[in-house]
């Protein structure tokens, strides 16, 4: 089995057999002995075949920039993704060292380490003229983006299982994040591999412990998660089949929130962060809900407008990069899930009501009865539903004084087409002002199935790209917040064990940079 190691100096004799080999200006053993023993600053790693050393490769970092300075592999061994793996190792090693760009010269006759690079996002940015003195051959130089963007991450973690399954063993570790989410009603806990990969995540709804109240009693729900919070990490790890020392941080809503229920949640994350003595991430809840589009479908990348609706919040944020929130407009009463709920508890559905509005309204007339839309053409981005809520209820009771019968669906269809109609307008208006060809949709509201169907719609018309998650995905649940927690990894952005909920936390707060 071929395996990634770090170059030691017992392997320098073998690497210099190699080097001499293969380059017409070979380093010398001492260079590459000066070179290992510069630890702090650099990063080398040998391809060994049963003790066999058949590839290396190094770089030395300064500041936020790392220099690939040799890569090399046998010719007995090229063509087997030896030296792609060399690189997936240092570019791992630089993402732990925060280097956020690379830069290597290559000469411009070698076609093959230019292709194997370029796979890995590198550009050419400059010529070197005559750069190598045997020759004088142009060296190219090469240069990656920002390494740190989820989506450049995603496409490293792409190549990453490409070498895995070619039996290659790396030398990193994938990253594995523990999250706890308990910002309301649902106590959640998954373990995520690198941002993306979901290994378990459990959500278990407090939904019957609150139906009899027709909403949330915190002091209750605080409880609950209090009982479920222990089990519930055992249970997750087991699904994941991970054990609590492969863990390399733990991730929890701090906020917004219910006080209460937050604060069992940060308890929890507090204690095994100090036992595991792994970093703790405090994630804003409603970064994991506009990341929860990121996990399923990696390839989104910002520029883009988040339309944030769930059972607390509604809100339009701009995002132009990631960790950059930008708060366009929210409401000013009532959230939109909030809506859902107590306009279903007045018609007598049940609780939660978004859900089972959604599924009467398709046996309604969504134009029955004309709802006011409020907002619909101000010039900001801010939302309002109590008056639509309060010009349902005069409706049914004046109709119910008349002794008219009431058809709860088109009622029901009317009042979610009034809701629709103006967050999909909005939301569009804020991507064309923006000049952003995305709209990304999040909270447990952006599973309504006549919301989505209306975007589409609408979307496409105006060349506007659409995404939500899975409705799993959409409602509250702790696989979001590992998600957007290994960002914050990469970022060093940790908490204390002081650390404290933020009840009121608010997105745009979060401006990281
Ligand atoms: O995001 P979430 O799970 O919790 C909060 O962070 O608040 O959202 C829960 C809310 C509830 O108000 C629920 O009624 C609403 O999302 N909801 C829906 C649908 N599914 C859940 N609203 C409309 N249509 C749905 N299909
Ligand atoms: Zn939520």
């Amino acid at each position: 089995m071929i395996e990634i190691r770090p170059m030691s100096f017992e392997h320098i004799p073998q690497v210099w057999e190699i080097e001499r080999r293969i380059f017409p200006l070979p380093w010398t053993k001492d260079m590459f002995t000066s070179e290992i023993s510069d630890r702090p600053r650099s990063s080398y790693f040998i391809a060994e075949d049963n003790e066999k050393v058949i590839g290396y490769a190094g770089m030395f970092t300064v500041a936020d920039e790392a220099h690939i300075t040799n890569l090399a592999v046998t010719p007995e061994y090229q063509k087997g993704g030896i030296g792609t793996a060399l690189v997936v190792e240092l570019l791992e090693r630089c993402l732990e060292r925060r280097a956020r760009h690379i830069v290597l010269e290559v000469r411009k006759s070698n076609i093959r380490a230019r292709k194997l690079y370029e796979r890995f996002g590198f550009k050419e940015v400059g010529i070197r003229k005559a750069y190598y003195e045997d020759n004088k051959e142009d060296a190219v130089v090469l240069c990656t983006g920002d390494i740190l963007n989820p989506n450049y991450r995603y496409e490293l973690n792409t190549i990453r299982s490409s070498v895995l399954e070619k039996n290659i063993k790396l030398f990193s570790k994938e990253k594995i994040i523990l999250a706890i989410e308990t910002t309301c009603d649902e106590t959640s806990v998954a373990v995520v591999g690198n941002g993306f990969r979901i290994l378990s995540n459990l959500i278990a709804s407090q939904v019957n412990l609150h139906k009899k109240y027709g909403g949330v009693v915190p002091e209750l729900a605080a409880r609950r998660h209090l009982e479920a919070i222990n089990p519930m990490v055992e249970e997750a790890l087991t699904q994941a089949q991970v054990e609590l020392n492969d863990l390399s941080a733990i991730a929890v809503s701090i906020g917004p929130g219910l006080v209460g229920a937050l604060l069992v949640g940060l308890a929890a994350a507090k204690v095994f962060s100090w036992v595991l003595n792994v970093p703790m991430i405090g994630v804003n809840h409603l970064e994991g809900h506009i990341y929860a589009n990121f996990m399923e479908n990696p390839k989104i990348s910002p520029p883009f407008v988040s339309l944030v609706v769930s059972g607390g919040h509604t809100l339009l944020v701009y995002v132009p990069e990631w960790g950059i929130f930008e708060l366009l407009g929210e409401t000013l009463d009532d959230a939109a899930g909030e809506a859902f709920d107590k306009i279903a508890g007045f018609l007598d559905l049940g609780y939660p009501g978004g859900p089972l509005i959604d599924e009467l309204s398709r046996k309604g007339n969504p134009h029955a009865i004309e709802f006011p839309r409020a907002l619909l053409h101000t010039h900001d981005y801010n939302f309002s539903l109590s008056g639509l809520k309060t010009a349902v209820l005069n409706y049914v009771t004046a109709l119910k004084k008349k002794e008219q019968k009431v058809s709860v669906a088109d009622i029901a269809a009317s009042f979610q087409e009034a809701v629709i109609e103006v967050q999909v307008e909005k939301s569009i208006r804020a991507a064309q002002e923006k000049g952003s060809d995305k709209i990304l949709l999040a909270g447990g509201v952006a599973s309504n199935t006549a919301l989505r169907d209306r975007f589409e719609k609408r979307a496409s018309q105006l060349g506007v790209s659409v995404h939500s998650p899975s409705p799993v995905l959409c409602t509250d649940n702790a696989a979001m917040i590992g998600g957007a927690a290994f960002h914050h990894l990469l970022e060093r952005h940790f908490l204390g064990l002081d650390a404290d909920v933020d009840p009121n936390a608010s997105l745009s707060k979060l401006v990281s940079k």
